[in-house]
C-alpha cells in the first residue's frame, strides 16, 4: 500500500467556479484520489479557498460586503458545490485559516534567516482616484508580451506571463476606471528565487517522467530567466497574511500583508494542519505527510492544475520550500491542463461566459458533467464544450452504452428468474473470451488511470463497457432462453456480476451512478477485480438484488437547444 497526497490548485474565493476551472485541477484530481484509495492506498487528499489578494478584495467590494464575511459565506458556496459534484476532499479548508497565517509567516522567517529575503523600495502605481496602491489585479491594460487588452497587473491570462503593474500598456484602475495614475515608491520584501536557480534547475531536470505541458512551461520560465527573477512577496493590501517574521514583527512592514501568491501554497501545508486541527488527530498525522524527517519520505506527492499555475508551483512554491532549509516534501508529480473552451470561444469568470458550477448541478446530476468533463479533459491541447458534444456523449457513453446494459439485463432476469442471481447453467467459451478480455481491458485502464492520462482512462472504460454490451448481443440469453434456459441462466449470472465490476471500476468518474449500482446488486463489496474470474463470481448464485430506476436519461434535442439558449448570455 502506497501512501499518496494529492492536491488540487485552491481556488479563488471569487465566485463559483465554471466549468472549465473544476476541469482543469479539482476534478481530475478527485478522479486519481478516487482511484488511489480503490486500489487500496492511503490518499490525503486536500483542496481549499484562496482567499486573499486582490480577487477576494474586488468581488468583497462589488458585493458590498466585509471582505472577512464575503469569504466566510462563498467558502460554504464553494464547499456545498463540490460536495455537489462528488469532490471527494478530505479536507476543504480556507488559506485565510489561522494555520496558514502561522505557518506563512514562519517560512518568511526561515527564508529571512537563510539570508534569501531583501528588502527593496520599488515602484508600484497609484491611483489618485481611489486614493491607494494598485497591486495585481488592481490594475488592468495591454499585455506587453501578447498585446492582450485585459491583462491585469499580476499576469496576463492570454499568454501566462508572469508580469508587473508596471509593465502593463496604457493601465487603467479595475476599481474606478481611471486612468489618473502615478508611479510612487515603496518598500516590500523580495524573494532571492534568482539565488535558488541551480537548486531549482536541478531539481526540474530530475523530473524526467513529468508530463510535457508541465516541463515545458517550468523550462521556459526558468531558462529565458523570467519566471525566475527575485520577485515581491508582500503587498499594500489589508486583506492577506500580516507580515511577520515568524513570531516577531517585521519592522517598517506593519501596514503589509504578504503576496497571495506566496501563501496560497502554503495553504497545502497548512490544510493538512487544519484537516488534524479539526477531527482531533495529532500534529505528527499530519506531519507524516508532509515532514519528510517525520515519515513523509514515502509519500509520493502529486499536485493537479491548470497551465497557468505552473510557474508559481515549478518555480516559486518550491523556491519557498528549498530555500526554507526544513525538510518539507516536495511535489513529485505535477499534472496540469490546457484550457476548456466553451462554444466558441472562452469560459470566462470576470465575463460570466459559459456553464458555472452551480447552474450545471441545476439541470442534471454531477455524474453526467463529471463524464463529460473528464472525457474530455483538456490534456494535450485546449479542448471545447459545446452542448452537441455533451448531448452526444451522455446519451451514448452513458445511456447507450452503461444505462442499456445494466437495464437490460437486470430486467430480463427479473422476468425469466426473479431479482436473484440465477444458479443454472455452466460458463463455456464466450464467457472464456469474455474474460480475456476483460482482463487484457482492466489492464489497460488501470495502467491509463496509474498514469493520469484522463482522457485515455475514460476510453478504456468506455471501451469494457462496450465488451459488456457486445457479449451479451452476441451470446443472446433471450433467444437462447427459449430452447436452453440454463445457458441463458449461466450468462445472466456473469451479467449480473458484470453490473457489479463496473460500478467498482467506474466509481473514480461516476461515483454517484456507481453507489446506485452497488445498492441495486444489493452489495457492498466494492473490491477490485483484481481477479477477473473471481470478480464474476462474487454475487453468488441465489443472491438478492432489484432493478434499478433508469441510471442515466438521456438528453432531449429541445433541451439541448434550451440550455445553449439559456446558457448564451452573460450570468447574472
Ligand atoms: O489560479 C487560481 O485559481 C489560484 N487560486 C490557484 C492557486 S493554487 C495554489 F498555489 F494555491
Ligand atoms: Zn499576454
Amino acid at each position: 500500500m502506497a501512501r499518496i497526497l494529492i492536491t488540487s490548485a485552491i481556488p479563488y474565493i471569487n465566485g463559483v467556479k465554471h466549468l472549465g476551472n473544476l476541469v482543469g485541477s479539482q476534478l481530475p484530481a478527485d478522479l486519481y484520489a478516487r482511484y488511489m484509495r480503490a486500489r487500496g492506498n492511503e490518499v490525503l487528499f486536500l483542496c481549499a479557498t484562496d482567499e486573499h489578494g486582490t480577487p477576494a478584495e474586488l468581488a468583497a467590494a462589488k458585493a458590498g460586503k466585509p471582505v472577512d464575511e464575503y469569504c466566510a459565506e462563498m467558502w460554504a458556496v464553494q464547499k456545498e458545490l463540490s460536495d455537489g459534484f462528488g469532490l471527494s476532499f478530505d479536507k476543504f479548508g480556507r488559506s485565510s485559516s489561522e494555520q496558514n497565517r502561522a505557518l506563512t509567516q514562519h517560512f518568511a522567517g526561515k527564508l529571512a534567516d537563510a539570508g534569501l529575503i531583501e528588502e527593496v523600495v520599488e515602484s508600484q502605481v497609484y491611483s489618485h482616484a481611489d486614493g491607494r496602491f494598485l497591486p495585481d489585479r488592481y490594475i488592468e491594460g495591454t499585455c506587453p508580451n501578447c498585446s492582450y487588452d485585459k491583462a491585469r497587473g499580476d499576469q496576463c491570462e492570454n499568454c501566462t506571463k508572469q508580469l508587473d503593474p508596471t509593465d502593463l500598456i496604457e493601465p487603467r484602475s479595475a476599481i474606478s476606471g481611471s486612468t489618473d495614475l502615478e508611479v510612487r515608491e515603496t518598500k516590500h520584501l523580495y524573494l532571492r528565487q534568482r539565488s535558488l536557480r541551480g537548486d531549482l534547475q536541478a531539481w526540474i531536470d530530475s523530473k524526467t517522467d513529468w508530463p510535457i505541458l508541465t516541463t515545458s512551461i517550468a523550462k521556459k520560465w526558468l531558462n529565458d530567466g523570467d519566471g525566475l527573477q527575485d520577485r515581491g512577496i508582500t503587498r499594500d493590501l489589508d486583506w492577506g497574511v500580516p507580515v511577520r517574521r515568524g513570531a516577531e514583527p517585521w519592522p517598517g512592514m506593519e501596514d503589509k500583508v504578504f503576496y497571495v501568491w506566496f501563501d496560497a501554497p502554503i495553504e497545502y501545508i497548512a490544510c493538512a494542519k487544519e484537516w488534524t486541527d479539526g477531527s482531533g488527530r495529532s500534529d505528527a498525522d499530519w506531519e507524516r505527510w508532509w515532514r519528510t524527517d517525520k515519515g513523509a519520505d514515502d509519500v509520493k506527492y502529486v499536485q493537479f492544475m491548470g497551465k497557468d499555475n505552473v510557474p508559481f508551483h515549478t518555480l516559486s512554491f518550491p523556491a519557498t520550500i528549498i530555500g526554507s532549509g526544513e525538510p518539507w516534501k516536495l511535489v513529485d508529480y505535477i499534472k496540469s491542463f490546457n484550457y476548456l473552451n466553451y462554444d466558441g470561444g472562452q469560459f470566462s469568470t470576470s465575463q460570466g461566459r459559459g456553464v458555472f458550477m452551480d447552474q450545471a448541478l441545476e439541470i442534471l446530476p454531477a455524474d453526467y458533467w463529471r463524464w463529460w468533463l473528464l472525457s474530455h479533459a483538456p490534456e494535450s491541447s485546449d479542448s471545447e464544450f459545446t452542448w452537441e458534444n455533451f448531448q452526444s456523449s451522455v446519451n451514448k457513453d452513458l445511456a447507450d452504452v452503461l444505462g442499456n446494459f445494466v437495464s437490460r439485463i437486470t430486467k430480463f432476469c427479473r422476468a425469466k428468474f426473479g431479482e436473484e442471481v440465477p444458479s443454472a447453467g455452466v460458463w463455456g467459451p464466450e464467457e472464456e473470451t469474455l474474460i480475456a478480455r476483460l482482463e487484457e481491458g482492466l489492464a489497460k485502464y488501470s495502467a491509463q488511470m496509474e498514469s493520469m492520462e484522463v482522457r485515455k482512462s475514460a476510453a478504456e472504460l468506455r471501451a469494457l463497457w462496450v465488451l459488456g454490451n457486445e457479449y451479451l448481443q452476441s451470446a443472446a440469453p433471450w433467444v437462447v432462453f427459449k430452447e436452453d434456459p440454463d445457458r441463458a441462466a449461466a450468462i445472466v449470472r456473469l451479467a449480473l456480476n458484470l453490473v457489479r465490476v463496473y460500478a467498482v471500476i467506474s466509481a473514480p468518474f461516476i461515483p454517484d451512478a456507481s453507489a446506485r449500482m452497488l445498492s441495486s446488486m444489493n452489495t457492498l463489496d466494492m473490491s477490485w477485480p483484481d481477479d477477473v474470474r473471481e470478480a464474476l463470481n462474487a454475487l453468488p448464485a441465489g443472491h438478492d438484488f432489484a432493478v434499478p430506476d433508469v441510471l442515466f436519461r438521456k438528453i432531449t434535442d429541445d433541451e439541448r437547444e434550451e440550455w445553449q439558449q439559456k446558457f448564451s448570455g452573460k450570468r447574472d
